[in-house]
């Protein structure tokens, strides 16, 4: 099947979104805990039976308390359950620093043909143009919308254009961000924009030829909504090989 081929055309600020198909590949990482499934992260469908998240959504979790459900743009409304085969986290992933936050995860059961719509994978550098300062992503997810234990996760995906930042734009230290990650944030009138809890392993998207592009994963930041903190993404055109290696496949855009 063509990805993305159903494209017909967290977040802090930024706007919900109405169209359940506009992001077919986006998907959620649910916990078991106590006896209930929890909400924690997001997750992004990229073909055949595999998703791509955050590593540090899935540490120290055993596959049997972890589910992935999608299939719509509301929390408790996604049609699709699915069971996990494997975890792969990334080999260098380094829990303290956040550094190589990424992992794939296998489900047991292909997608239904209704939901198979996975999103591009970046390849080769013909993206890396992305990356660059002062470029236009755009991130979405059900994370919170304030950065308080309190807040709630928002029922309806949301969506939300963030301008790639230097390091000079945020109060980081040059050796916690790599170049495997990159940095990127907004404003609108006196609202900042950023991603927040629950925004975690959820994409970062370019639209590129017709199609979605998967360019980064919400992976970490200094609290969510600071100015001179804004989120940081792992750059996922860096783990290409690796994607390719675990998958056996990438579904890039070559254009
Ligand atoms: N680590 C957070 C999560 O687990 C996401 C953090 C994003 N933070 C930010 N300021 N953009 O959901």
């Amino acid at each position: 099947m063509e990805a993305c081929g159903k494209i017909l055309k967290k977040i802090i600020g930024g706007e919900k979104v109405n169209l359940s198909d506009k992001y077919p590949f986006m998907a959620t990482i649910w916990y078991y805990e106590g006896n209930d499934f929890n909400f924690k992260c997001g997750a992004t469908f990229i073909g055949r039976r595999y998703f791509l998240t955050a590593a540090h959504c899935l540490k120290n979790r055993e596959q049997k308390k972890i589910i992935i459900k999608m299939g719509s743009c509301y929390l408790k409304k996604m049609p699709v359950l699915l069971e996990i085969e494997r975890i792969f986290i990334h080999p260098d992933f380094v829990p303290s620093s956040l550094k190589n936050d990424i992992a794939i995860l296998q489900v047991k059961e292909d997608i239904p043909p209704q939901y198979n719509f996975p999103v591009r994978l970046p390849c080769t550098h013909i993206q890396n143009y992305c990356y660059n300062i002062g470029h236009t992503v755009r991130v979405i997810g059900f994370g919170k919308e304030e950065d308080r234990d309190r807040a709630k996760f928002v029922e309806q995906l949301k969506e939300v254009d963030l301008r790639v930042k230097s390091m000079e734009e945020s109060k980081y230290h040059k050796s916690m961000v790599t170049n495997d990650m990159f940095l990127a944030g907004g404003i609108k009138g006196n609202t900042i924009l950023d991603s927040c809890t629950g925004d975690s392993g959820g994409p970062c998207l370019k639209f590129f030829h017709d199609c979605w592009v998967l360019v980064g994963i919400v992976s970490w930041g200094d609290s969510s909504g600071k100015k001179d903190a804004p989120g940081v993404y792992t750059k996922v055109l860096n783990y290409y090989y690796w994607i390719r290696s675990v998958c056996g496949f990438s579904h890039c855009n070559t254009h």
